[in-house]
């Protein structure tokens, strides 16, 4: 068992397979944190690590007034409450029918099982009984009756441990949720950095490092979307540590809404971490009886550096959150249209760029917006999913069926969440849209969001795709949406319940999801927010890949998924080559190093075919030949960030590796030109030290390469790039 209770001293111990987790029953019922780190005897008790001290202006819970010395103002909790004397970030606060605020829970009982524990209607992880197992701790405030179903999830291989809540209404009256995190962690000292992702609309997952301050810290959404301006996951690490070594707490939220995450350090230099829901824009009213279930967060521990943490997250996405035929299968090299044609195409055009694309060996042509309902521009027609015939020329049908017989899958774009005005949707149904009555609202791209809060507006969409979908050969599907949130409102609930509109959005957004991807299994979805606003773990529960960023110049695309990277599998990581000047920065690169960037990723094109030169088109046959060859390395080895696109370096590299350590590539495109260069030496990693391998037309041991280093050719041109192979050869 991963998790084992000593009843003598009331200590629970998780145990995975290089980390410990321990917590206590403490007295009067308090849960307290005692550790999380490197793994530890199981029989180990660090209770002792708890220092009782009499601290002004630190009061005691009632039972303990002649015992000034405990005081939850600075004892270390698995489960901060509002109002009980713990100053520090709460992770739940409720109000009562007499107005009261105050939530004080105690542990009551707790259960301990195999397998995973499940969370209705929320993505979550997923393993085996004999992978790993689960602990519910229930506590409970005597006073109102509230209770807190606390669930710990432990993955022994993979050292993961998840957290999530459950908040049940125990009482006689209803009681208001103005806040219910899911993840509490409380640490015992500040010298930490904290490390996260900004960004913005073409910029995402920035990655921006520093030391923790007295005080809050936070990164959220309040945009009904995981966000391109944060992303929902975050690293606590030690202040020396680096990609290869030191201590690293990973957190993800498995969630693509509103999300809070808040790291304080406190009055005597502690630190506590808590990750949830966005406690701003939510409240959720529990009747007697009812309960909320909160997402999951999904905890790595490792001493072993940020490269490590990195690995680890990979293969706990691919393995345990990923779901469906596509999560493990070779994914089809694509042709979108959208910036080769944007909303200027009609079927020909595609049957154009789609027997271009064959002779190249691409696989699959997805027609991306624009072929639905009236939509010459982004200003009219979303909601209305009825094929545009006349702009095609043809049928969806027949359209498929020539790109089928040429030999390529066809794929289409929807953005299924979103009305616009202009829209016969709209005209039928304008309560659909979220929009507070009496306020035109705030518009954005011309459209507004349907409220998916309701069944019957999320019945409608899939009706409407489901009659495109039966209609023709379609097996991909890029899933959009195109706009933050605001002016959060739903026509069909009473007013005390307005608050839980972005909590039951969500939701619904993956009700619909659940369905569409049951019915249509064989359907590869690609996530989709104006690029990567909503690329998150949650979202890859459902589509096991996510288009990164609408910048798709190669050398921004370096420091987006450099990013990325840290957190979410480079499988994941949607990625295409795109006509130069880019169409965003209007910078030139060779279409090589395109290529190299967009293989650390889904690997597609998302140009003009029939407008490439005889030359590029080589270029395109070869990078689609090698990336088949490579793909199994993206997908399914691992990942090492070599060298970063921040700072003065000169160049950025990458590597992947299969598990066996054998078969590799080695990535680096050159961002910065110098006269008289100093000679570039890179070290790789996840070598065999004994083993022998080829770079180049070269041998080195790994020893060589990994400790020694790889000295790089020196550049020719401006952003050129080079991509090794790295093959074992026999052992020495
Ligand atoms: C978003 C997507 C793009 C494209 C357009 C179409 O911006 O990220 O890739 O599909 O919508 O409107």
């Amino acid at each position: 068992m991963a998790i084992v209770y000593n009843e003598e001293i009331k200590v629970f111990n998780l145990e995975t397979e290089y980390s410990t987790y321990q917590m206590k029953v403490g007295e009067f019922g308090f849960l307290l944190h005692l550790y999380y780190g490197e793994k530890l005897e199981a029989d180990s008790d660090l209770s002792y690590l708890i220092q009782r001290a009499d601290r002004g202006f630190s009061g005691n819970p009632y039972e303990a007034r002649y015992d000034r010395t405990f005081s939850l103002d600075y004892f270390p909790q698995e489960y901060s409450c509002f109002g009980n004397g713990d100053y520090r970030a709460d992770s739940i606060q409720t109000i009562h029918a007499d107005g009261s605020n105050v939530t004080d829970l105690r542990y009551k009982s707790h259960k301990i099982y195999p397998g995973k524990y499940r969370l209705p209607g929320l993505p979550a992880m997923f393993w085996k009984e004999e992978e790993g197992d689960s602990l519910e701790i229930t506590m409970e405030d005597p006073v109102t009756g509230v209770q807190v179903v606390l669930y710990y999830g432990v993955l022994e291989k993979g050292d993961v441990i998840t957290r999530s809540v459950r908040v049940m209404n125990g009482g006689q009256t209803p009681v208001e949720l103005k806040k219910a995190m899911s993840l509490c962690l409380d640490m015992n000292h500040n010298q930490l950095d904290f490390i996260h992702f900004y960004g913005r609309h073409t910029m995402e997952r920035q990655m921006e490092r520093g030391p923790l301050h007295h005080g809050k810290q936070s990164i959220g959404s309040l945009r009904g979307i995981s966000s391109h301006h944060h992303n929902p996951f975050v690293i606590l690490c030690d202040r020396q540590a680096t990609e290869e070594r030191g201590d690293c707490y990973g957190m993800m939220f498995l969630y693509s809404g509103n999300f809070l995450a808040e790291v304080e350090v406190d009055q005597i230099h502690q630190t506590r971490a808590i990750m949830g829901i966005h406690p701003e824009q939510f409240s959720f009213r529990l009747e007697p009886g009812e309960d909320l279930a909160l997402p999951e967060v999904a905890m790595i521990y490792t001493h072993k550096g940020l490269s490590c943490l990195s690995l680890k997250f990979h293969d706990a996405i691919r393995q345990h959150i990923m779901r469906g035929e596509w999560a493990h299968k070779r994914r089809p090299i694509l042709i979108n249209n959208w910036e080769a044609t944007y909303f200027d195409f009609n079927g020909q055009k595609l049957v154009d760029i789609a027997r271009d694309a064959k002779e190249l060996g691409i696989e699959m042509l997805v027609m991306d917006d624009g072929w639905f309902g009236k939509r010459d521009s982004d200003n009219s027609g979303l909601g209305d999913w009825v094929v545009n015939e006349d702009k095609l020329g043809c049928t969806l049908k027949e359209l498929v069926t020539q790109v089928n017989s040429l030999g390529l899958k066809f794929g289409m774009w929807f953005e299924p969440e979103m009305i616009c005005e202009d829209s016969n949707l709209y005209r039928a149904h304008p309560d659909w849209m979220m929009r507070v009555p009496g306020r035109a609202g705030n518009i954005a791209r011309e459209q507004f969001v349907l409220d998916y809060t309701r069944k019957e507006v999320r019945d409608y969409i899939e009706q409407a795709m489901s009659r495109i979908l039966d209609s023709a050969n379609i097996e991909y599907i890029k899933w959009d949406m195109n706009r933050s949130m605001c002016n959060v409102f739903s026509a069909a609930l009473p007013a005390e319940r307005q608050g839980e509109i972005s909590y039951r959005y969500v939701l619904g957004l993956y009700e619909l999801l659940e369905r569409l991807t049951s019915k249509y299994p064989y359907i590869l979805f690609e996530g989709c927010s104006g690029g990567g606003g909503r690329f998150d773990a949650g979202m890859l529960y459902y589509t096991p890949q996510i288009w990164c960023s609408d910048d798709t110049d190669a050398i921004e695309r370096l420091k987006i998924q450099y990013g990325t990277s840290f957190g979410y599998p480079i499988g994941a990581v949607g990625s295409h080559v795109s006509a130069c000047p880019n169409h965003q920065t209007k910078r030139i690169t060779p279409i090589e190093t395109r290529g190299t960037v967009a293989m650390a990723g889904t690997f597609g094109y998302e140009l003009d075919l029939t407008k490439l030169t005889q030359e590029e088109k080589k270029v395109v046959r070869q990078q689609v030949e090698e990336y088949k060859k490579y793909d199994h390395l993206v997908h399914e080895g691992d990942y090492y960030r070599l060298s970063g696109p921040y700072g003065n370096d000169r160049v950025t590299c990458w590597q992947f590796m299969d598990k066996e350590k054998k078969n590799g590539l080695f990535c680096a495109v050159y961002t910065r030109l110098q006269a008289n260069p100093a000679p570039l030496i890179i070290k790789l990693k996840g070598l065999d030290k004994k083993r022998r391998y080829e770079i180049n037309g070269r041998i080195y041991s790994g020893a060589a390469l990994m400790y020694g280093g790889l000295l790089l050719p020196v550049p020719e041109s401006e952003y050129q790039s080079f991509r090794f192979e790295i093959q074992e050869k026999e052992n020495l």
